[in-house]
Parts: C-alpha cells; structure tokens; sequence
C-alpha cells in the first residue's frame, strides 16, 4: 500500500475537540467533518469536529500554498478532511469563551479531503436559535443527525451509564448473565412480539417483554446475584415515554428480602446519578400505594409541589347540590385540591385544566373561591355556614372538586395536580423528588368482566401478613412489590417473588389459568420452584428513562442511537417491511387478502 494512502497511515494525534491552551506549540494530525466554513480577509476558517467537540483551523495565506487555501473554501460541508497543523494559542481577543476548545486554532499545513459529502439532507450545524427540522425527517437522516453534538453527548452518557451499572453491581458480586432472545411468551402486561419458527411449523417464539422467568430460573440454579442490561420488546400504544425495543436495567438477588433490594437499587440510582452529575440523597421516603391513591391519585406521585388530593366528602352530606349529592348517593366521594393563590387562574385556564380532568372521565370540575371570606361558585349557595367553615378556603384560593367513584376522581385529580401545578408554575426547577411505592394490591378486579388481573406480574409474592386473605378476599391481598419513582415518572418496579409452588399455583387459579393452561405456560416454572427454591426478588429499571433524565433530553428517542417512532417504524433503514412470498412460504404463513 503506498504510504500516503488514507488507510495506510496513522491518521490522527489528537481528538479534535480535545485540544486545549497547553496543547500551543504542538503539531497534530486531526481527522474529523467540517462543520462550518467561512472565509474573513483572505483567510479561510474550518470548524472541524470529531466526537470530542470542534476546533477551528485557519488556511493562512501567510503560512500556506494558495492552492491550499482555496481547496479549504471549497469544502463542503459534512465533508471528512484529514488536517495536519501546529495548535496555536488565540490572541485574547479573538477567544471563544463558549467553545471548550475556543483558547486555541490550528494552523492547517496540510489538508486531505478523504470522505467527499454530497449536500446534506438535514443541517448538522445549527445557528443560535435556528430550529430542529422536524423529527421524522431527522429520524429518516438518522446518520447525519447522530452526529449533532447533542447527540453525540446523549449517546456516550449513554455509555458512561452503562458502565457505571456494570461497575456497581460487579464490585456487590452480582454476575452478568445473558438470557435469550428467542423465548417463549412471558407475561407484562403487553403483547409479543411474535417470531415464526421455520423448523416447527405453526409454532413461534416470543420477544422479551423482559428476562423475568429467566433470572428467577438463575436463582433458582444458585447463581445468586444477577444483573443484566437486557433488551426488552413490547408491542404496546407508545407514547413519549415508551419505546417497543428498549432496554433494563435487570437485578435479580436470592436469599433476600424487599429491603435488600431497595438498598441495592437506592445505591444504583445514586451511582447513576452520580455519573450523571448530581448527588441524590438516600434512603428514598417510602409511601404506601393506598396513601398515593389517596392523596394524589396515581401510584407515580409527582412529590416536587403540594397541592395534595383531599376528602370533602362531609362538608358536601347532606347538600341539595345535585351533583355531590348524586355522586354521595351512589356511594362516591367529593374529593378535591385546595390551591393557595389559585383565584389568580383565568377562567379560561380553569376550563382547559377541566377539559383536561374530562378526558379522564370527571364530569366536570367543581369550582368554588375564597373572597371576602366566603365562598364563590356554582355549589357555594347550596353549602351551609358549617359546611363553609369545614371547607375552609382562605380567601384568594381556590378549591377544584371531582364527585363521583374513586376510580374516576383518582386520575381526574392527578391530572388536575399537573395542570394547575404547571400552569401556576409550581414545578421546581432542577429538584429530584424520588420516593417508593410500596405496599401494592396483588390483584385489581377488570370493573368489566370482575376477573382478577396481577397489578404488578403473577410472580410477585403476596404479602406474609395478608396471605390468609388470598381465598376469601384476594383484592384485599397486598403484594411484595416496590416501585420507585421520580418526578411523576416511574424509573423501575420489582418484587419479591413467589418462591412456594403450591402458592404460584394458586395465584394462576385466581387469575383465572385453568390447571392445563398454567401447566402449559408455566410449567417450567413450577417444575424449578419445586426442584428447590431460595427466597429471592428483584427489580427492573428503565435505562433509557434514565439516560433520558440525566441527558436533560425531552423523548427517549434522543438517548436512542436507532430509535422507532410512535408507530413502531424505523424510518432510516426502513422497518418494518414485507418481504417475498418465498420467505414466507417457507415460513409456513400465509397472509390474509392473498398476499401471498
Ligand atoms: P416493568 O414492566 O415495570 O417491570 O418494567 C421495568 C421498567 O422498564 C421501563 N419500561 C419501559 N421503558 C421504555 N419503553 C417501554 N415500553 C417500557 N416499558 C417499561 C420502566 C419500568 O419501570 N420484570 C419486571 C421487573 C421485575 O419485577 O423485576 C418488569 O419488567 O421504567
């Protein structure tokens, strides 16, 4: 190979973006996309940029050929140069106190084009202010739009994070086990993703929708302490905050108990954090899923303002108020936030935050204001003077109430939290407000068909205290499961785990698996739980929540190299898509409408 062939030399010295003021007097050989160009007095200047940031090189008439300089302003943007200078210090005044590398240039002697760039479908460099093209195009431009520094930044948090779980848990003794791909169907709550099986016609294998069978079988095998970073795949409605192929965070323990693995995860979460930047205080509160329920109607209470769900139920008995007095009747409750100050809010903006409350199932908002010391609003002529003085709405606040069934008022009012919380502006700006949920039901009844449904998995152990209620009154029946939270978001959830056959069995009963079925889908299961099991338990946590969280990023799909869109679709490479009749022939599968 001749030696000055682009692959047979040593390229680069440096990483453009690392060269700093110590680095005047140095040559360095770079390799890296232009990233801007312009030209000022005869000099032309080449923001070059490689993974490490940018660096601004200088074509100086004064120190290079002319054919030089006018091969540098001709480079096309996002074209791969290779550049070969001395580092030289910027007079003061002309020093970039925004670019890590601003103290210093480079002063290019010699200059390759090895990677020519055709005009680029989405900009990578962006002026201050210049807006993102919109996302589906990024999302088709994958290539070029990985290589904003936004993202570049995103991606190796990514890494960083990655490798600070591993640290962790190795030095806890914890080992990284592998489980597979192609599985047979377990449970989340999701639908499969379904393989064919070419050699078993008829027959399919499941994606993971998450390695929950495998690391209980792990523990029962005597491995112990296991951890994996595992990718999971549900096929669910997606939202912002949901991607059908992500990844966990994946810890499974044996011999312990709900404690240990909330200290282990609290000591991830800060390690995490850690990486991340911020400190995190530990223990985490702790908070009872009823009392959550209770005063902020959703198991992932936001903690970082107030504004707390309460019982108004009393002051409204007894009212000729027909709304409360219906939803009383029937056997619902009046419950409601107070909001210190919230007479400031508009009309306008208390009937978008009811139209909110609305898409949840509330009929409507009840609104009553303190003034003058007494109250104002639709009820308020319908509430006697003890009524008034229960209620106790100072003057200048605001109470917003839902009557009706919990099942309706519960998420109606969490809504209604957020939406006054942000509009009033509420919402503290970088706190962390973690905390536990604890104490899940085992079970919920479907309000449709009254068949019980694990609320969290159908391994998770009941809890010891309330086991004798699994008979007679299964929801009753409170689990050994932990969530924790984070803002409003939920990082991750686990349990302890049903380590007793007999009791697996009988939570598949309830359920409603018939002995047969439950044999067929989990009989390997039971078959291990009675070859021998350690109590053990464990959790998951969603990793790219989390890198999202610490990236200061709004979507997962900024902390996702090659993410899908809502609808589940790749757009770069173009996913997913039909393929040849042949294949799917030999896949034994027809399709529907004689497509085949
Ligand atoms: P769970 O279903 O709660 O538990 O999942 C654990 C965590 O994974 C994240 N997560 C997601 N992230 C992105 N896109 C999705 N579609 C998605 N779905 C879930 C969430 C969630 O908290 N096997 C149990 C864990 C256990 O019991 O140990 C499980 O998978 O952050």
């Amino acid at each position: 190979m001749r030696a000055d062939h682009p692959y047979a030399v040593r390229h680069r010295t440096h990483l453009a973006g690392s060269l700093r003021a110590e680095h005047a007097g140095t040559r360095v050989r770079l390799g890296g996309w232009v990233h801007r160009r312009r030209a000022l007095g005869g000099i032309v200047f080449v923001d070059l940029r490689d993974r490490a940031g940018l660096v601004q090189v200088s074509f100086d008439p004064r120190s290079a050929p002319q054919q030089m300089i006018d091969a540098a302003a001709a480079l096309g943007a996002e074209t791969v140069v290779l550049i070969e200078g001395e580092v030289v210090a910027r007079p003061e005044n002309m020093r970039n106190p925004e670019l890590p590398t601003g103290d210093v240039e480079v002063r290019a002697a010699s200059l390759r084009v090895v990677g020519p760039a055709v005009t680029p479908s989405i900009p990578v460099a962006r002026g201050k202010g210049e807006v993102l093209p919109a996302e589906e195009l990024r999302l088709r431009h994958r290539h070029l739009d990985l290589r904003r520094p936004e993202l570049q930044r995103n991606i190796i948090l990514r890494h960083r994070l990655m490798q600070a779980t591993r640290r962790y848990f190795d030095a806890l003794g914890f080992l990284e086990v592998e489980t597979p791909i192609l599985t047979k169907p377990t449970p989340e709550g999701a639908r499969d993703y379904l393989v064919p099986s070419r050699v078993h016609p008829g027959e399919f294998y499941a994606l993971p929708q998450s390695p929950q069978l495998y690391k209980q079988l792990l523990m029962i095998s005597g491995f112990d302490r296991y951890f994996q970073i595992a990718r999971c795949f549900r096929d669910e409605d997606l939202r912002a905050d949901r991607q059908p192929e992500f990844t966990q965070i994946d810890v499974e323990a044996a011999f312990v108990g709900a404690e240990d693995v909330m200290n282990a995860a609290e000591g991830l979460v800060q390690a995490l954090w850690r990486e991340g930047g911020q400190e995190v205080d530990l223990p985490f509160p702790r908070m009872k899923y009823a009392d959550a329920m209770e005063r902020f109607g959703s198991d992932k209470p936001d903690l970082r303002f107030g504004l707390a769900i309460e019982d108004f139920t009393e002051a409204f008995r007894g009212s000729e108020f027909s709304i409360t007095r219906d939803a009383i009747a029937k056997g619902g409750r009046v419950r409601g936030i107070r909001i210190p100050g919230g007479a400031t809010l508009s009309r306008k903006q208390v009937d978008e935050i009811e139209a909110a409350a609305k898409t949840l199932g509330a009929a409507g908002l009840l609104r009553l204001k303190g003034q003058g010391g007494s109250l104002e609003g639709g009820p308020a002529k319908f509430l006697s003077q003890d009524a008034v003085t229960r209620l106790a709405v100072s003057d200048g606040d605001l109470l917003l109430a839902v009557a009706g069934p919990d099942h309706i008022s519960s998420p109606s009012l969490d809504r209604v939290r957020h939406e006054v919380a942000a509009r009033m502006q509420l919402v503290p700006p970088d706190t962390n407000a973690f905390l536990w949920v604890v104490d899940f039901p085992l079970f919920v009844r479907d309000p449709k068909s009254g068949e019980l449904q694990s609320v969290n998995h159908p391994f998770t152990a009941p809890h010891p205290d309330d086991e004798h209620l699994l008979e007679k009154h299964p929801e009753r029946v409170r689990s050994l499961a932990y969530d924790v939270i984070l803002n409003g978001t939920e990082l991750g959830g686990g349990s302890i785990r049903i380590g007793d056959p007999r009791v697996q069995s009988r939570v598949f009963e309830l359920l409603g698996l018939d002995e047969r079925t439950a044999e067929a889908r989990f009989g390997f299961l039971l078959e291990a739980l009675r070859a021998g099991a350690p109590p053990h338990g464990g959790i998951a946590f969603g990793f790219d929540r989390i890198t999202m969280l610490l990236a200061g990023a709004e979507s997962l799909r900024d902390v996702i190299a090659f993410p899908k869109t809502t609808k589940a679709a790749a757009l770069f490479e173009g996913a997913p898509v039909a393929v040849r009749a042949e294949d799917l022939r030999e896949l034994h599968i027809t399709l529907d409408g004689g497509a085949v």
